[in-house]
């Protein structure tokens, strides 16, 4: 093995740490702790875990939890007064509404009815616009990208100058990362170029990066042969591929990523492993973004 691995979960436990003194020092300081609610419709069993997580996260950074469940059957009316109800609730800093959301319920016009200011996963059009700006009216980067990024500055790659190649356009993740890589700034000021299923010779591409980030949802997409020798390779890549016995008796998900792991860590400079890589950056990010959101309020930076 030649790269260096970067972990998530290690980088993941150090910001959580930066992330729970903050939280002390500004409730010492203002009495006020970060607020997160999360809004969770029906019983997905996926969507049940993820939000279990985050509301485990947020209570032990010393946030304000809320877990606020719905059953399948609420009405869009309903979950829009909910949203409005905690878009004026001064003590809720960050709302997050868990997706998908069932087929009844128009995906859009909930996500732009939560206020932008409390919007923490990014997905907000006011948001997206914000971090298409950059600079100083980026407040709230979609919570991957943002993991993404955090993840190359920790490992000390460099971007400024670097060839970055994104693999996928999606809302979540290729587009927003593509726009954070181009900005100036610390993690970024790279040239980017996006390829997706429309791009002729994909292969030609990511062999030009110095940083490749794969989000492409098929497993083992990028072979080994395509990556440049020393590259800093990113991958978001989570593909249930089958199901295995743990150690403690429970049927879990085999996860693969994109990139062909065992043959590219030979080839790259840094790679990400999956799991516990660019997985457990996410939420991770979404406690940045709520503490910053209360920040913001506070008049801090
Ligand atoms: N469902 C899967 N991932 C996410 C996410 O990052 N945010 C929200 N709101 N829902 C999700």
């Amino acid at each position: 093995m030649t790269a260096k691995l970067i972990k998530g979960t290690e980088i993941r436990e150090q910001i959580l740490e930066e992330i729970t003194a903050e939280v002390a020092e500004i409730k010492a300081k203002y009495g006020k702790v970060p607020g997160l609610v999360t809004i969770l419709v029906g019983e997905n069993p996926a969507s049940i875990s993820y939000v279990t997580l985050k509301i485990q996260t947020a209570h032990r950074v010393g946030f304000k939890e809320v877990q606020d469940s719905q059953p399948v059957t609420i009405s869009e009316a309903d979950l829009l007064a909910l949203i409005d109800k905690y878009n004026k609730d001064d003590s809720i800093n960050g709302i997050l509404v868990q997706l998908p959301l069932p087929k009844h319920i128009d995906e859009k016009k909930v996500l732009n009815a939560i206020d932008p200011d409390k919007d923490v996963d990014g997905f907000h059009p006011v948001n997206v616009g914000r971090l298409m700006i950059g600079g100083d009216e980026v407040k709230f980067p979609p919570c991957t990208p943002a993991g993404i990024q955090e993840m190359i500055i920790r490992a000390g790659v460099e971007t400024k100058g670097a060839e970055v190649v994104v693999v996928g356009r999606s809302n979540i993740v290729g587009k927003p990362i593509a726009n954070m890589m181009i900005q100036k700034g610390k993690g970024a000021n790279s040239t980017v170029t996006i390829v997706h299923t429309g791009t002729k010779d994909l292969a030609g591409h990511c062999k030009r990066a110095d940083i490749l980030i794969v989000a492409a949802g098929v497993p083992d997409l990028v072979k080994p042969e395509w990556i440049k020798p020393g590259a800093c390779v990113i991958d978001v890549g989570v593909n249930r591929v089958g199901e295995k016995v743990n150690e403690a008796g429970k049927k879990v998900a085999i996860l693969k990523g994109d990139v062909d792991f065992n043959a590219a860590k030979e080839i790259a400079g840094w790679i990400t492993p999956v799991p516990g890589g660019v997985g457990p950056m996410t939420i991770t990010m979404l406690m940045l973004n709520t503490l910053k959101s209360l920040k913001f309020k506070l008049g801090k930076k």
